[in-house]
């Protein structure tokens, strides 16, 4: 069976975004692979290493999320990166063998120093992508399932390897693809991505309550149908985007009919598409909040994933010390 493997940033809250873009697809591949799916606590310390309180309960929030939405701890192996210390090992010894230029000229690194909130000015920002290139080859991961915006750090993964192969005659690591989701992005309440960046989300922990009155009172609709009886454009309003990602198609229909002839009114047709989101996400809420009750349901889950993990990475490193002819006593 091949492996695929992803990461994902503990960093709070999750929103439908990261549902329908990420965590969705996450579950269906543990049906077709050997999955490892791994919290990158210290790819977070990048940006928070003066907020490092805030990593313990978003490992949480990220782990519990997960287990509601379908991923089953048997199968897939669901784990936390810095308890398999070997990542550390296999960053340093990569970081000795890519030259600078390579990570320098990783085109998120230019742009994300410069336009962070965070101080992204050390030495480990700089070796992020070495570290991502451990946490994939240290797996042998074939597939790896991202956004559009990692590409550039498969390529990179995928050259580290090769250049690890040449320096020491052989052949370790598979090269791991990147598996883009096919589904489209879902906008924020005001039309942007969606982003925890943009305070523009609709989060999986929000109540129906929330999802209420974020969906009828902050969401941008079509702009030019100020009055009920104005015809409005469904194909310019961000309401209708999502529901098509989320409504039946009857309602996508009706909806689809009705707006132009100004059959349905906004304030209607946002409160059925709250319906719809709320049937999609109070299931999830419920089960993440039962999760985040018994944390030591969770972390033994989280327990059990990392002592899985270290067992192959461990096999892996043995690999690379003969490799590369480095003292293993
Ligand atoms: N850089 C990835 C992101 O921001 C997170 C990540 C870390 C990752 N290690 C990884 C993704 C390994 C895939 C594989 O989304
Ligand atoms: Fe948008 Fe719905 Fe209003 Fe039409 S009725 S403009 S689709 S919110």
């Amino acid at each position: 069976m091949q492996r695929v493997l992803s990461g994902v940033q503990p960093s709070g809250s999750l929103h439908l975004g990261n549902l329908v873009g990420a965590i969705e697809n996450f579950v269906k591949l543990q049906d077709q692979y050997q999955a490892f799916y791994m919290i990158v606590d210290w790819h977070a310390l990048t940006s928070k290493f003066d907020k490092t309180a805030e990593i313990g309960p978003a490992i949480q929030e990220v782990a519990a999320t997960f287990l509601a939405a379908g991923l089953d701890p048997e199968r897939a192996t669901l784990f936390i990166q810095s308890q398999v210390k070997e990542h550390a090992e296999l960053h340093l010894l990569f970081s000795m063998i890519t030259p600078l230029s390579w990570v320098e000229r990783v085109p998120t690194y230019k742009e994300k120093l410069q336009n962070s909130e965070a101080d992204l000015g050390s030495y480990g920002f700089l070796g992020y992508p070495i570290l991502q290139a451990a946490d994939i080859l240290i797996y042998k991961a074939h597939k790896v399932p991202v956004g559009e915006d990692q590409l550039f750090h498969l390529e990179l993964t995928r050259e580290i390897g090769r250049r690890f192969h040449f320096l020491y005659d052989t052949e370790i690591f598979p090269e791991p693809q990147a598996v883009l989701t096919q589904v489209p992005k879902v906008p924020g309440l005001d039309g942007r991505k969606m982003s925890k960046t943009y305070d523009n989300g609709i989060y999986l922990r929000d109540t129906p309550d929330q999802i209420l009155h974020k969906c009828t009172r902050q969401m941008l609709s079509d702009t030019a149908r100020v009055r009920k009886l104005d015809p409005g454009n469904p194909d310019v309003c961000n309401v209708f985007t999502f529901h098509k990602l989320f409504s039946d198609s009857d309602t996508v229909k009706m909806v689809q009919e009705e707006c132009p002839r100004a059959g349905i009114g906004c304030f209607d047709c946002k409160k059925k598409l709250a319906e719809a989101i709320t049937a999609r996400v109070e299931p999830l809420r419920q089960k993440i909040e039962d999760n985040l009750a018994h944390p030591d349901r969770l972390n033994a889950i989280l327990r059990d994933g990392s002592d899985r993990a270290r067992i192959t990475a461990k096999a892996t490193m043995d690999q690379v010390r003969e490799a590369m002819k480095l003292p293993n006593y």
